[in-house]
């Protein structure tokens, strides 16, 4: 909304009265969340407000009345550019579907449900939720025994889903079938090589995961921050910014770097739609960025998980003289005591996947809350970061 100088002016003396804020003349409007004022506003108007003054944000109920648009928002009809990523036992119906009915991008975890079957009835379930879109992940496992891919793929295709998520190892028969029934494909990866190789095989956006994110984050270390300053020079198509991002600046960091939107795990961890018990949740609020450790680095198949007896009883396994085998920390890591941390609200009795964002996060919002708190946030970071330039004669 773009106000008259006048009116705007009086409106913004009443609101500083109002809230007893010192009234700053700056020379740049940018945004206002009491006003909701373009960041295109000429230099010559006013902005009442103390930067990171959370009044400000009393001052406004209502939804963002513009959008951050880029090619994400755009090829998936969402409102913000925000995709919530695949997590195993995490990624159900009701997450997905707020996430969604928030503007995001919610994403159901194939291997979470049980058969192909189950996913039919968990798609149809979200469907009941939302009317917006929302994707399925599927994640390809190392596995002996690997779970029926294919039936998973199909069954979400013939459910209508027309974007997925895919992550792991060797995707491009999958890739190859969702692309031949024209679906969407967001495809996750920790190196440019393997961004690189998916773009040939026709993915549309890659989820570019850094080294601080949850799950797998590959074996070579390389963090968001020289990740994605990469994927701007080295990919054709566009890509989303993953891993460690839980806030605004964080998201605004990643449109900077080049990014189309951000994928976030952990964050949609500890929203009151989240179907982990409220232990869980807590503990997330009460953790830093140091609570977090790498399990099955000796094994060549990293993963990031929270830090806990279990987890250092894995490292400490796979230090000792002779390393372990998979064979020795099968029952420690098994999947079904990692669920159990999230039925039963005790972080100490399994592996359970987090991200360092685990340091960022320090309230339990709903995804309506949180999202457009995002929005609102980036909006302010990028409007106050176009006054940073100013033309050099006035320094
Ligand atoms: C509890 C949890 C379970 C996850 N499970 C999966 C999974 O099954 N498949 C997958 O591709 N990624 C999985 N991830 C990774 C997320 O999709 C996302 O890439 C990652 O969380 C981004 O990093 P962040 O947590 O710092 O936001 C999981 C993450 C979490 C937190």
């Amino acid at each position: 909304m773009i106000v008259e100088r006048k009116s705007h002016r009086t409106r913004i003396r009443q609101l500083a009265a109002l809230h007893r804020l010192q009234p700053t003349l700056l020379r740049q409007v940018n945004t206002s969340s009491a006003l909701h004022l373009s960041p295109a506003l000429p230099a010559k108007y006013i902005r009442v407000r103390r930067a990171n003054d959370p009044r400000i944000r009393l001052l406004s109920a209502s939804a963002p009345s513009r959008m951050i648009v880029t090619p994400l928002t755009k090829l998936l009809g969402i409102r913000v550019p925000v995709v919530q990523g695949g997590m195993q036992w995490v990624g159900v119906p009701q997450l997905v579907a707020a996430v969604s009915e928030a503007g995001g991008l919610g994403v159901l975890t194939a291997l979470t449900q049980p058969s192909p079957e189950a996913l039919r009835t968990a798609i149809r379930e979200t469907r009941k939720l939302t009317s917006k879109p929302f994707g399925v992940n599927i994640t390809l496992l190392p596995s002996i025994n690997p779970p029926d891919y294919e039936g998973y793929a199909r069954a979400a295709v013939e459910e209508g889903i027309r974007i997925f998520e895919t992550a792991g190892n060797n995707p491009g028969p999958l890739i190859k079938y969702f692309k031949s029934q024209g679906c969407v494909v967001l495809h996750k990866c920790t190196t440019i090589r393997h961004a690189k190789s998916a773009e040939r095989l026709g993915v549309d956006v890659l989820s570019i995961d850094g080294f601080e994110c949850a799950g797998h984050p590959g074996e070579e270390d390389i963090g968001g921050l020289v990740l994605l300053a990469r994927a701007v020079k080295e990919l054709k198509v566009p890509f989303i910014a993953s891993g460690g991002i839980a806030d605004g600046r964080g998201f605004a960091a990643a449109l900077a770097l080049g990014a189309a939107g951000v994928n976030m795990g952990t964050r949609f961890m500890a929203t009151v739609e989240s179907p982990i018990h409220q232990n869980i949740k807590d503990k997330i609020v009460a953790s830093t960025e140091t609570d977090t450790v790498h399990i099955f680095r000796t094994l060549r198949n990293t993963a990031r998980v929270f830090k806990n007896k279990i987890s250092m009883e894995v490292v400490a396994l796979e230090r000792r003289p002779g390393g372990a085998k998979f064979e020795d920390l099968r029952e420690l890591v098994s999947g079904a005591r990692g669920r159990q941390v999230y039925e039963l609200g005790d972080p100490e009795y399994g592996i359970w996947s987090a991200g360092i964002a685990v340091g960022l996060i320090n309230d339990i919002p709903t995804c309506k809350e949180l999202i457009t708190t995002l929005e609102r946030d980036v909006e302010e970071i990028i409007g106050q970061m176009t006054g940073l330039v100013q033309a050099s004669s006035k320094l």
